[in-house]
């Protein structure tokens, strides 16, 4: 899938030809933003997504008052404490996702992985669900643990959920989504799992249940990786899509080394890791496992 179509930026707002005329963003300040990007995160703009770039920047610097792009550069080369680069990466990514999106992964999950496992003797279960943007992936996950394994709580099971965005990870821990956004989610499974959020009409949070067994935390996959532990699954969905061929082949050896043996690796439906070197035994589809 073309990346283009992941993002929700809509060209059809009333007001974009306003804010694209109104600070032009030049070749040269563009590049300078797309290799600031390709840096730090891998993330790869290239000359398309100029006019993305420039919609989505017009908004910041009309909050901050800044009328001209250098200036703009200016002040996210000299904050010493990066926040405003954590902005600038944060309204670039693209966080599209959804509750049990490509659900036949769920379902390997459920039927290869989770329903083998004896609680009485396997005690540990971790998942990763790396570029989990604003949580969906990781509130699936531990739905479909639950359902596989009624003895979950007897095990020590934990699913990490990362990614480089603070703005989605707020979202990810807070836990609360729209009722809308439950249109892919069995209604059983959302009521079970869900409640109204008494804080926000029209929402629904994460029980406890659910949420205990996962925990959020920022990670920018192009740096080191903290965790020690082997992972049984893991889940890198529609991000390694972003990065250039180099980029995704450093990434699927450090997967592979992560994973314990027999442990699974899924990709995006739209991603494979055809011409990529690697040491994945083919499953299915999308779906490898280290031998
Ligand atoms: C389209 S979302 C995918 C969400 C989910 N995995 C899914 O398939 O529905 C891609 C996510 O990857 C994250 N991402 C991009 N580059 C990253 C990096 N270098 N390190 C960590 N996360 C990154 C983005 O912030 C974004 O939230």
């Amino acid at each position: 899938m073309d990346p283009n179509t992941e993002t929700s930026f809509n060209i059809a707002e009333p007001n974009v030809a306003h804010i694209l005329a109104s600070r032009p963003l030049a070749d040269k300040d563009f590049k300078r933003i797309s290799e600031m990007v390709y840096s730090l995160c891998r993330i790869n703009l290239h000359d398309g997504k100029k006019a993305l770039v420039q919609a989505r920047l017009n908004k910041r610097l009309r909050q901050l008052g800044i009328d001209t792009y250098p200036e703009y550069l200016e002040l996210v080369q000299s904050d010493d404490t990066k926040r405003e680069l954590t902005y600038m990466i944060d309204t670039l990514t693209t966080n599209l996702t959804f509750f049990f999106r490509e659900s036949d992964h769920f379902d390997y999950l459920r039927d290869e992985v989770l329903k083998k496992i004896d609680p009485g003797k396997d005690k540990k279960l971790r998942i990763w669900s790396a570029g989990c943007s604003s949580g969906e992936e990781a509130y699936t996950l531990a739905m479909v643990a639950r359902e596989a394994l009624p003895d979950l709580d007897r095990m020590d099971a934990l699913i990490l959920g990362t990614d480089i965005s603070t703005r989605v990870l707020a979202v990810a821990r807070e836990g609360s989504y729209p009722e809308v956004r439950f249109r892919d989610t069995p209604a059983p499974l959302r009521n079970k799992y869900f409640e109204k959020d008494p804080a926000r009409p029209g929402f629904c949070r994460a029980k406890s249940e659910l949420a205990r067994l996962i925990r959020f935390r920022k990670l920018n996959l192009m740096e080191p990786w903290p965790m020690k532990q082997p992972f049984d699954v893991i889940f890198c969905r529609n991000v390694m899509i972003y990065f250039d061929k180099q980029t995704q082949h450093e990434l699927v050896q450090r997967y592979f080394d992560a994973l314990r043996p027999g442990g699974v690796f899924m990709v995006g439906h739209s991603e494979s890791l055809t011409g990529i070197q690697h040491r994945f035994r083919y499953a299915r589809p999308t779906i490898y496992i280290k031998p």
